[in-house]
Order: structure tokens, then sequence, then C-alpha cells
């Protein structure tokens, strides 16, 4: 099977975890990464084995032996870039949140389909076997209907001005980068909510250290807790009237979900191990949807990527809550 040439944009935390994945995968070929530095680009190729090492971003998509983009820059970054690779006409795979606005979102898709290219976020617990499975188990019925979904992602992360999580100018803050996870898990078990009531504590930089949302399906309810600013086991819950699933800790990327009755007796367990370090099932879902020419991903939709997103806007238009630059 011919290789599929990934080049990475950006050299920080996660594209190195990506590149690992992608080592492990015999169809993936490490073409090329990009940096705004040399120096950086030189020592992510040799550390991975990337053939070409691109000192800018524009220099990289330039390169037309390039098959996808794997855009892994901050989030104030992902419109600009994601433009970019599509006006170069890359396709295009780009990190959560995929922009810090619809508005954005909407631009990006739009251009992605004017010019018949691939974009898809790269929300990664959307390929992952297990949830795959969990949803399975609520579309078939396991829990009867659905009442509720809790699901929280929380990090005790030490203030840093210049790490991008707390910095506006970056697309900071515990929403684009941690509640969109369980925004995702509830939009894919309840779809888009009737009514959101949100309240985030805003830092002295003007980024929300930790959100606290909760969903009204009329009938059914969600709530999700985000922040820097406590440790928790980040477990998530979905209550139907016959029975409930929980995942393990770490939902967005665990390995393990257990089905349980109306009395709490469990039901089942469905254990899956990673076959790498977890990033392998988007990949291959980019690498399908490139072969079989499919304009979007199936597991990730341009739809619920939108949805979510809207979801973000209007939490953020509660809080008065604006990165720089928007109107
Ligand atoms: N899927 C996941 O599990 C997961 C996990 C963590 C993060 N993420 C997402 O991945 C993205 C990157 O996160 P990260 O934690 O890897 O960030 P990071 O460590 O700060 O790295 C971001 C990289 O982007 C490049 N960059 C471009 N413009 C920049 C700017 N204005 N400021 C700082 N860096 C800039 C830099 O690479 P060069 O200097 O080489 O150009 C930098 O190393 C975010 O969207 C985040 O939400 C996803």
């Amino acid at each position: 099977m011919e290789k599929i040439n990934w080049a990475i944009m950006g050299t920080g935390r996660i594209a190195h975890t990506f590149a690992q994945a992608l080592k492990g995968l015999d169809d993936a070929e490490l073409y090329a990464v990009g940096s705004r530095s040399s120096e950086k680009a030189k020592q992510f190729a040799d550390e991975f084995g990337f053939e070409k090492a691109y000192d800018s971003y524009d220099e990289l998509v330039k390169d037309k032996d390039i098959d996808i983009v794997y855009i892994a820059t901050p989030m104030s970054a992902h419109y600009q870039n994601t433009m970019l690779c599509l006006e170069n006409s890359l396709n295009v795979f780009c990190e959560k949140s995929a922009a810090l606005s619809s508005s954005q979102l909407e631009k990006m898709i739009a251009l992605a389909k004017e010019k018949q290219l691939f974009f898809m976020e790269a929300m990664w617990m959307k390929c992952r076997p297990t949830y795959l499975k969990a949803l399975e188990w609520v579309r078939s019925g396991r829990i009867g209907k659905v009442r509720y979904v809790k699901a929280d992602f929380c990090n005790l992360v030490k203030y840093d001005r210049s790490d991008r999580l707390f910095a506006p100018e970056c697309g900071g803050g515990a929403l684009l980068d941690l509640s969109v996870y369980p925004l995702t898990l509830v939009y894919d078990v309840l779809g888009v909510p009737k009514e959101i009531i949100s309240a985030a504590h805003i830092g002295a930089d003007g980024v929300d250290l930790s959100d606290s949302i909760m969903l009204n399906y009329d009938g059914a309810f969600a709530s999700v807790d985000s922040g820097f600013e406590m440790p928790c086991i980040n477990r998530a819950v979905i209550s139907g009237d016959k029975g409930s699933i929980v995942f393990a800790d770490w939902f967005f990327c665990c390995c393990e979900i257990t089905l349980y009755d109306s009395e709490g007796n469990e039901i089942e367990r469905s254990a899956i191990p990673n076959e790498i370090n977890g990033y392998e099932y988007e990949i291959r879902e980019a690498h399908r949807c490139l072969r079989e020419k499919a304009p979007e991903s199936t597991l990730v939709p341009h739809k619920s990527t939108k949805d979510v997103m809207s979801i973000m806007d209007e939490c953020r238009r509660q809080w008065s809550m604006k990165f720089p630059g928007e109107e």
C-alpha cells in the first residue's frame, strides 16, 4: 500500500506524541516538519526521522509531495495555518479545538469544500474504539433512554503566563483546551442542547481558568466541569432509565468502560488496549478518508465540530469572554 506523506506544522508537546503514533504505522510516511525555527525543525526531523525540515510554515506548504498537514499549533493559529494549507491545495488535519470560534470554523470548512480538500479536526477521542463502543451501547438501547451525562476534565496546572494555556493571544483557557472533550461526549450522546447555563472563573489575563456548564435537553441533562485549578479523576458517566455506562479515569483516552443495570449490577465490561499510544485511530481514519477520497470524516464530521464550537461560542458569550481581535 502506498504510504501517506504526513507533514507536521509546529513542534510542541502534542506534535511529539503524534509523531510517535505516525512512526508506529506502516502506511504513514514521516515526510516533513515545519517550524518557526530552523533549529527546532531540524531537531524534530532528526528525532523522528522526517525527510524534510522547513524553517517556516510558508516554506512547508510549498512542498507538493505532502498528502496531509497535521496542524499542532495553539488554537489562535489554527485558522491562519489551515487557510494557508488549503490555499496551497493541501489537506488538513487540525488539532482541537479546530478554531477560536464558529465564525473562523465556517470559513475554514467553506474553503476546504470549495477546493475539494479534506479537513478534519483531530478529535482523537471520537476515533477510539472504547469511545465508539460506549456510543454503540447507548445507540443500541443498552441503558434505555438517556437522562444524564456527567463528564469532567480538570488538571492542576501551575500558572505560567508564557504557556499557551494561560495566554489569551494563543486562544488559551479551559474551554477550548479541556471542555471540548466532555462537550463532544455530551453532544454525541444527546445532540444540540435546548439550553446552556454556564459559569467560568476568568483569570486576570482574561482566559477561563475553570468552567462549569449545564446543558438542558428537556428531560435529559448534562453537566461538564473543566479547569486548570483542581485535579480530578476525569471520569464520565452516561445514565439512562435502564442502566449506566461508566468510563474509566481520563474518559477521553481510557481503554475501559463498564455497563451497569438500573440496580447498579455490572452487566458487561469492555477493555480495548491501545495499539500504539491512542492516536493511531484518528490517523487511520484520516488515511481511510484520503484513500477513499471522502470529503470529510464520518467519525469526526464537520457538523459535529461545528455544533460543539457553537456550544463553546455560547459559553464565551455568557462570560463576555473574547479573544484578542474578536469583535
Ligand atoms: N489531542 C491531544 O491529546 C492534544 C493534547 C495536547 C494539545 N492538543 C492541542 O494541540 C495544539 C498544540 O498544543 P501543544 O500543547 O502541543 O502546544 P505547545 O506545546 O505550546 O506547542 C505548540 C507549537 O506550535 C507552534 N506555534 C505556532 N505559533 C505559536 C505561537 N504563537 N505561540 C506558541 N507556539 C506557536 C510552536 O512550534 P514551532 O515553534 O516549532 O513553530 C509550538 O511548539 C492545541 O490546539 C491543543 O489543544 C491536543
